[in-house]
């Protein structure tokens, strides 16, 4: 497990230094001071750590996958900007989100910077750079989707829990499945292992985003480092919230109707607490999490071992 930790912590390292080294100008500083200030903050940098283990498992160059993790890594980072502006957000990784420090404007752009240094990065790779890039934009397009569907389905009491899953698929299970997929397209691996990874990905992928949704309601925004709660006000059709309507809709109606705004948070953490909707919503994640140790299993004559304990913390992470 020391080793496991180790190893996680290595990378994370590495990652952390390479973004520094970055080639970001001085001016104009309407566009790099909040690129900086986004890039370097603190990310958990689980997206890089998937692709160097991924790509490990089939010797892929290190250097290759630095790059590979980084561009993934700054199209991340580059959706969160614009995510926050669109959920309304004020504060990430710790610190106040870039359009409540500057603008809109700014963090639009800021934005545009981060995904086109990611696309330059990806320019850089030795070889594969068509496939590398096809992907990589299928990926982002998919991203777009998710978030897409995120914004239509506010308020919408129509959404079912299937479309809650197509959504988390797009907005969070195409990244952490490109994650997977990308450093064995580098290395030509055949058509069905891709496939094998990138699912594994996107399970992991949803397994991650609903533990998500479970941490807004149960954890608090200082070790979150980012604003919870913001997803009942703004009317988010999370799991939970699904749930809640359809199984005990009298109730989820007249708490969302009766209670002031100050209590409101408070009232419906305790009913998905007392309803049992948390609980339930915490097995649908670690079926996620299950189904992408079991593809795990499909892959014949790979050590998954380390990916097998990155499911694993994963799953239990707290922030
Ligand atoms: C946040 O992702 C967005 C979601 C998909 C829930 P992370 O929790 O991985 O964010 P960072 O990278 O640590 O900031
Ligand atoms: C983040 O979704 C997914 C993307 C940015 C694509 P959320 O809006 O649910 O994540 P947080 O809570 O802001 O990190
Ligand atoms: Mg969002
Ligand atoms: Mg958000």
């Amino acid at each position: 497990m020391l080793e496991f930790d180790n190893l996680i912590e290595f990378i994370r390292t590495e990652v952390n230094q390479n973004l520094k080294k970055i080639p970001i100008p001085e001016s104009p500083k309407y566009l790099y001071d909040p690129i900086r200030y986004s890039i370097h903050a603190k990310g958990k940098r689980f997206r890089p750590i998937i692709v160097h283990l991924c790509g490990k498992t089939n010797g892929v160059d290190s250097e290759v996958l630095m790059k590979i993790s980084l561009a993934v890594e700054l199209l991340h980072n580059f959706t969160l900007v614009h995510d926050d502006i669109m959920d309304n957000d004020i504060l990430r990784h710790g610190k106040e989100t870039i359009h409540e420090r500057w603008d809109s404007s700014t963090a639009i752009l800021a934005g545009d910077g981060i995904y086109t240094l990611a696309q330059i990065i990806l320019n850089n790779l030795p070889e594969k750079i068509t496939e590398i890039s096809r992907y990589f934009n299928h990926t982002t397009l998919e991203i777009c989707e998710g978030q897409a569907l995120d914004k239509q389905f506010e308020n919408d009491v129509n959404i079912t829990e299937d479309m809650y899953i197509d959504m988390i698929n797009k907005k969070t299970g195409a990244l952490l499945g490109a994650s997977a997929a990308l450093p064995l397209i580098y290395n030509g691996a055949t058509k069905k292992i891709i496939k094998t990874f990138e699912q594994f990905g996107r399970c992991l992928g949803k397994g991650f985003q609903i533990h998500d949704d479970l941490l807004e309601i149960t954890a608090n925004s200082h070790t979150m480092g980012k604003s919870l709660g913001s997803d009942i006000l703004e009317g988010k059709q999370t799991i939970l919230v699904i749930k809640a309507r359809n199984q005990f809709p009298d109730e989820w109606i007249s708490l969302l109707n009766d209670t002031n705004e100050f209590e409101l948070i408070k009232k419906i953490k305790d009913f998905f607490n007392d309803s049992g909707i948390l609980e339930e919503t915490r097995l649908i994640a670690n079926k996620f999490f299950n189904a992408s140790l079991e593809l795990l299993n499909e892959l014949e004559d790979v050590n998954t071992k380390n990916l097998a304990q990155l499911v694993k913390l994963i799953e239990k992470r707290t922030y």
